[in-house]
């Protein structure tokens, strides 16, 4: 890690005042990444479980069987996020934890652990945003053929009812899923994530289903939660043309239609894009006479997350639509690879606003990762993601002056946790984790965010 010079304060000249007071300051995590505890208390077998156990599926081989330990662990993380002056906590509920099984009653153990975790943020001024679906599908669902299969559907909605019903007195704001598209597309076309099938088609049913299973939540989450505001969570991409030519231009118009307009289209009542239905052939989803209503039933707000933009050429022959994404050269980049481009949030938020209205949007994720180093007296001084994080709140800032609905920021994420597929190998916390002994220190990144909490 190359810390900057600049001091992020002065280079972004942000402060907290210059956003709304009802703004929401938050941080995210997710169940599977960060609870550990896969045997507690009935909870059943997740498909990140069993990818784990799959050899060569997961770098090193690690696995979330203990990730942050936040099952146990969990009041003092949400003392540090009440420390930091955090006023939401983003956080996903395991399915596995409330469904054990088909025609098995809901356990009433996962559900308290909930219970438990919500009183603790209520205690503590920070406000549960919760997240019904962030990757961790039961494996009896997916024995019996996942989100591939239809009645996943019913299964879903069973389990938001039973979850609804037990915290929708407590939690006001629910998130149905966090991107659909790393379900369908990387879980069921690239087979780097769980459930690891490389089956176009099916990764195209697949994220049918998971739309459809969100549009047919929201009226069972109005029904349980008085107030409620119900949204869903997509990972997006402002996208580049590789080079000036017009065929890079019109490769990022059908990238486009299956990264982002295959997902903001649906849900705001125009169907799937034509130009990529037709592009797909043979491939498009089975889709029921009702389901495109369903869909695009009204929700409150759009969650965002938000990350790098990508740069897109034409190639002939790679899909149907005939795209690759290329590391454009000289630009500045986490230690993932990803792109650094706090303006291509604006650019991004600025889109989705004057294309398809959603309303409020949340970023519900942006973060980065760097490879930390634990100094001598303890510290981590990890001046690149807090330079990352003051340059996106700036980039936050300019959005809402431009008149931009946007009503919170959540970090990725208040611990260093199970990064999926790369395992413990890459670091997005605010706080540092220590996974052989579970100490937890507040990074730099953290320390200046609480900073510009109290600013
Ligand atoms: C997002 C995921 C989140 C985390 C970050 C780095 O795609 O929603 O769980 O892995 O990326």
């Amino acid at each position: 890690m190359t810390p900057r010079l600049q001091d992020p304060v002065e280079l972004s000249g942000i402060q907290r005042n210059q956003f709304p007071p009802e703004f929401r300051w938050g941080c995210a995590t997710a169940s599977y990444q960060v609870e550990g505890a896969v045997d507690a208390d009935g909870r059943c077998e997740s498909v990140w479980d069993r990818f784990c156990a799959t050899a060569g599926r997961v770098r090193e081989g690690h696995t979330g069987a203990v990730a942050c330990d936040h099952y146990h662990r969990w009041p003092e993380d949400l003392d540090i996020a009440r420390g930091m002056g955090l006023n939401a906590y983003r956080f996903s509920i395991a399915w596995p934890r409330i469904a054990p099984g088909r025609g098995k009653a809901m356990n009433r153990a996962g559900l308290d652990f909930y219970s438990r975790l919500v009183d603790g943020m209520l205690e503590r001024g920070l406000e549960p945003w919760a997240t019904l679906f962030h990757w961790d599908l039961p494996q009896w669902l997916q024995d019996e053929g996942g989100w591939v299969n239809r009645s996943t559907v019913d299964a879903f909605l069973d389990y938001t009812d039973a979850v609804t019903r037990v915290l929708g007195d407590r939690v006001r704001h629910w998130i149905t899923h966090n991107e659909p598209w790393c379900t369908a597309f990387l879980g069921h076309q690239h087979g780097v994530h769980a459930p690891g099938i490389r089956d176009f088609p099916a990764s195209l049913q697949v994220c049918h289903h998971l739309l459809l299973s969100h549009g047919l939540a929201v009226p069972v989450i109005r029904s349980r939660v008085p107030a409620a505001r119900v949204g869903i969570t997509l990972s997006l991409h402002p996208l580049r043309p590789a080079t000036p030519d017009r065929r890079d231009a019109a490769a990022v118009i059908r990238h486009d239609g299956l990264r982002n307009r295959w997902f903001l289209d649906p849900l705001h009542g125009r169907g799937y894009p034509a130009d990529t239905w037709a592009l797909l052939g043979a491939a498009v989803p089975k889709v029921a006479e009702a389901d495109l209503a369903q869909i695009a039933a009204p929700t409150d707000f759009l969650g965002i997350n938000y990350y790098f933009p990508e740069t897109v050429t034409d190639a002939p022959g790679e899909g149907p639509v005939a795209t690759r994404t290329v590391e454009p050269h000289g630009v500045e980049r986490t230690a993932f690879g990803w792109e650094v481009a706090p303006q291509g949030m604006v650019e991004l938020l600025a889109r989705v606003h004057a294309q398809w209205a959603p309303g409020d949007i949340v970023l519900t994720e942006n973060g980065s990762t760097y490879d930390d180093v634990v100094r001598p007296d303890g510290q981590v001084v990890d001046a690149a993601r807090r330079d990352y994080l003051a340059r996106h709140l700036a980039a936050a800032r300019s959005a809402i002056d431009q008149g931009i609905p946007l009503k919170g920021y959540f970090a990725w994420s208040l611990l260093d946790n199970f990064e999926w597929a790369e395992g413990y190998t890459r670091r997005f916390g605010l706080v540092h984790v220590d996974f052989q002994t579970q100490v937890r220190t507040l990074k730099a990144s953290g320390q200046w965010y609480a900073q510009f909490l109290a600013s």
